[in-house]
């Protein structure tokens, strides 16, 4: 049967989903340059208006200063007067003195020194942002320069805050998509949850029934006589009896809260080991190497055996045959036991070590992906312990590590 996982056109999940990935992230980085370039521009215009407007304003200035004030005052104070909400301060260019500020606005209960401490802090704030506006005196039209006087303006607070607008929008536009992530994520787990535990208390509810009728049978034809002397099958049935008696119990630990009980890891895995040998080639061989031999770690027995009949069947299955498998019993830290699990086969390549524990990840023909997907829901999920790739490489081969509890 055809992994599920593969697309029908062959295209593998896994790394379409990681394309998919990439071309949002890229998507996103030109939505997000692309709105500040935008508004940068936006406020380059304005900005360039608003100094326009400054020029123009200085320009009439200079010109009332040598022209007939009365007319001119109205004309620059209420017809080309700088935008209304600009504050302006004009300087002497020769003393550096603060001759006139323009909507400039201060706490009227503050004494002339704290009142000059502000202005110079507002005119820091302009010398910031704007090149100053000069404005030439003199004493007739077409005469010396007498003296030069600056006006520096701060911008307008909508050119301030459109400068700052697209930041704002897309820290926003970030926090919420990474909190709808996470919601997604949430219950996109909780999801799988029930699936995994729905479906594996179906299996072990329905295996359930067979398989009393099945122990029933087995009981009848033992008190058979005409099975006295065939003894041998009885034998035969009441192992795949027990068999099937050992996969139910995983199926319903799996759908239920399982107990966990202090076993002595050695012996789990010694007893593990001795069902899985003669089930594989009798060309692998398997060392265990406990140096503290009765280490015990907190576990739901059925199911860390199936974790171990998993990862044991993995390695197998990278040796094409022949080799070895090792596993090493050993203290972790305080209260800590790690079980690692060595095979000489051919290693995982580099990229995919994390993917394997995926669903669907797989590079066998017939394989389903689903192993390392069950083993680590098993050990973190219901044992809060770890499990990880210690090493891989093509010639050495590879080690997982299962830390559990003791
Ligand atoms: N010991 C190992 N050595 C090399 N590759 C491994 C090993 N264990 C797992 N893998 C890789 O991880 C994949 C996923 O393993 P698993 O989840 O058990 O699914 P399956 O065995 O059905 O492929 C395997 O197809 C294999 O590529
Ligand atoms: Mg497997």
């Amino acid at each position: 049967m055809q992994n599920p996982f593969k697309g029908s056109l062959g295209i593998d999940f896994y790394t379409n989903q990681s394309t998919i990935k990439y071309i949002v992230l890229v998507v996103a980085a030109i939505i997000g340059v692309g709105s500040i370039i935008y508004t940068t521009q936006l406020v380059n215009v304005l900005k360039e208006r608003e100094r326009e407007n400054i020029k123009l304003w200085a320009k009439a200035v200079e010109f009332s200063t040598v022209a007939d004030g009365g007319s001119l005052n109205f004309i620059t104070d209420n017809i080309i007067r700088p935008d209304n909400s600009l504050p302006v301060i004009i300087l002497d260019s020769a003393t550096n003195e603060i001759l006139t500020t323009r909507n400039v606005q201060f706490d009227s209960s503050l004494n002339q020194n704290q009142i000059d401490d502000y202005l110079n802090k507002v005119l820091d704030q302009m010398k910031a942002e704007n090149d100053p506006q000069p404005i030439l005196i003199r004493d007739r039209p077409g005469s010396k320069i007498v003296s030069i006087q600056y006006v520096y303006f701060r911008n307008s607070r909508l050119l301030r805050q459109l400068s700052a607008y697209p930041y704002i929008q897309l820290s926003v536009i970030a926090v919420f998509a990474f909190i709808a992530y996470l919601a997604f994520s949430y219950s996109r787990k909780a999801e799988q949850n029930r699936v995994w535990v729905g479906l594996a208390k179906e299996t072990a509810h329905q295996l359930g029934t067979p398989l009393s009728s099945l122990m029933a049978w087995v009981e009848y034809l033992r008190e058979l006589p005409q099975m006295e002397d065939r003894h041998d099958i009885i034998i035969e049935l009441n192992k795949d009896v027990q068999r099937l008696e050992m996969i139910t119990s995983r199926f319903s630990n799996i759908g239920s809260n399982p107990v966990l009980k202090n076993e002595e890891v050695s012996e789990v895995i010694e007893e593990t080991i001795a069902y899985l040998k003669p089930r594989v080639s009798s060309k692998v061989a398997f060392v265990i190497d406990a140096d503290a031999p009765h280490l015990s770690a907190k576990m739901n027995r059925p199911l860390f055996e199936w974790v171990v009949e998993n990862i044991v069947k993995n390695g197998v299955d990278a040796m094409s045959g022949i080799g070895k498998i090792t596993i090493t019993i050993g203290q972790e830290s305080e209260g800590m036991v790690f079980i690692d699990i060595a095979d000489d086969g051919k290693g995982i390549a580099k990229g995919k070590i994390k993917e394997v524990f995926k669903p669907g990840f797989t590079t066998k023909k017939r394989g389903w992906g689903l192993g390392l997907t069950l083993v680590k829901r098993i050990i973190e999920n219901y044992h809060m312990g770890k499990i990880f790739v210690k090493a891989s490489s093509a010639d050495v081969g590879t080690v997982f590590r299962i830390v559990l509890k003791d």
